[in-house]
């Protein structure tokens, strides 16, 4: 089983190119399928989501090139409704796939998406808003199976908690239906934006997102498009927290400062000096870093909880407490027992963690419990004395293209052992 190994106590300095949103690509790669003709998408980060999301969509019958960056996909061929089961296991976020092949394809048949690492992943608001369209669906022994004998007709969908998979679905599914469909209480964040943008630049009419009220005028059909996706914003943390905890000083490139207002002030108040322009962050720290009294996740433009476990391994080398609070997952702390192996002192309760700062780390074997908490570790590590040892690695490269490679450009020194 793979590993990652890190030399810490190297302060970061230098300049990286920030990886595309994997949040945005996923999304992005199913609404391909509503597309006739070639679709051309940039700035596509190689991780191994994207690959099983090629697989998915090489299984329905399109095709699919990579070339290192660029990703095209040619949906004429499509010729299935079906994921495999095997499919939908190695890539939970599948889910985002259901929406556009009804739309596609008429009917879709998927198993349920399990539960993952952060607790209980429920889909209704993703099942409840697809029956609102006209998508029958029947669940036996944990598959989905689903129909719209009649096409997908526009409607009002009040979403009673803004969920960004369930926006997008809901979006996807819509784009081609009859009449429109009014989503309220929609998602707002950056990625949901960028599959409005990547659709329309194919020829959908969608419009409000960014905004809780998002209308999709459906369309005949959709043409092939090129697309740039959006930086990385949660990557961009990672590596402001990489550079905060060694006291480094390191510009991030192609990243969008605007997605990430809440965090860079959390950053600023732990003593980071912060500075931005429209594409790149610049981070050092100088002095000590600072507690920051209490933190709290919420939905967009908020403080989000992918950035959570990056900041609460920041923070546990703070001078004082921090209060962190999670309000989006039931179950996101599970990687914080392996931040006390490195000598962490965190206590959690519920959706709260209290994070009392230590002077330093010491170096051990981990393992990543989830892809965020699989960060935090990399973040604390740098910052260790000595070798860490982050096993179970398959949840970091699930969202980090090269994250060894970007340490090393910085300074650091960290290897992948097979
Ligand atoms: C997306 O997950 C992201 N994943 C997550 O990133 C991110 O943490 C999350 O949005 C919130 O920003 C992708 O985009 C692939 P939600 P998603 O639907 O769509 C509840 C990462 O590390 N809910 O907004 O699954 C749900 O249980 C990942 O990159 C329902 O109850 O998030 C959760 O408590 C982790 N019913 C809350 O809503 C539903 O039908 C937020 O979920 C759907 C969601």
């Amino acid at each position: 089983m793979s590993k990652i190994l890190i030399e810490g106590n190297k302060r970061l300095s230098g300049e990286i190119r920030l990886q595309g949103a994997k949040n945005s690509v996923l999304p992005v790669l199913a609404g391909t399928i509503l597309c006739g003709g070639e679709c051309e998408i940039h700035n596509c980060p190689n991780l191994s989501d994207v690959n099983t999301s090629l697989k998915i969509l090489s299984h329905l019958g399109c095709y699919c090139t990579k070339d290192g960056e660029v990703v095209t996909v040619n949906s004429n061929g499509i010729n299935s409704f079906e994921i495999p089961d095997s499919l939908m296991r190695e890539m939970r976020s599948s889910i985002v796939f259901l929406g556009a092949i009804v739309a596609r394809m008429g009917k879709a048949v998927i198993s349920s998406p399990g539960g993952c690492e952060l607790g209980p992943r429920p889909i209704d608001l993703h099942l409840s808003s697809l029956e609102k369209l006209g998508v029958i669906i029947k669940e036996d022994h944990g598959f989905l199976y689903c129909e719209a004998p009649n096409g997908l007709k526009g409607t009002e969908i009040h979403l009673s908690f803004p969920s960004v998979g369930a926006t997008e679905n809901i979006i996807l599914a819509a784009a081609l239906a009859r009449g429109t469909t009014v989503i309220h209480n929609a998602a707002k964040e950056p990625e949901v934006s960028d599959l409005a943008d990547f659709l329309n630049s194919a020829g959908a009419k969608i419009c409000g997102c960014g905004s809780d009220t998002i209308e999709i005028h459906g369309v005949k059909s959709l043409h092939g498009a090129k697309h740039s996706i959006i930086p990385d914003r949660i990557a961009a943390v990672t590596y402001m927290a990489a550079s905060a905890v060694t006291g480094g000083d390191i510009i991030i490139k192609n990243a969008m400062p605007s997605h990430l207002m809440s965090v860079l002030s959390v950053f600023k108040e732990a003593g980071c000096n912060v500075t931005a322009d429209a594409r790149s962050i610049r981070i050092k720290r100088d002095g000590e870093l600072l507690r920051v009294p209490t933190i709290r996740t919420l939905v967009y433009p908020a403080f989000p909880t992918d950035a959570g476990p990056i900041v609460i391994a920041m923070l546990s080398l703070a001078q004082g407490t921090t209060v962190f609070v999670e309000n989006i997952f039931e179950n996101r702390y599970k990687y914080t027992e392996e931040l006390k192996r490195l000598g962490a002192k965190i206590k959690t309760e519920g959706k709260v963690a209290v994070v009392e700062g230590v002077k330093k780390f010491s170096a051990a074997c981990c393992e990543c419990t989830d892809l965020r908490g699989g960060a935090a570790l990399v973040v604390a590590a740098l910052a260790t004395e000595g070798v860490t040892e982050i096993s179970k690695i398959e949840h970091i490269l699930r969202g980090y293209d090269d994250i060894t490679g970007n340490i090393n450009i910085l300074g650091g020194k960290a290897w992948i052992e097979h």
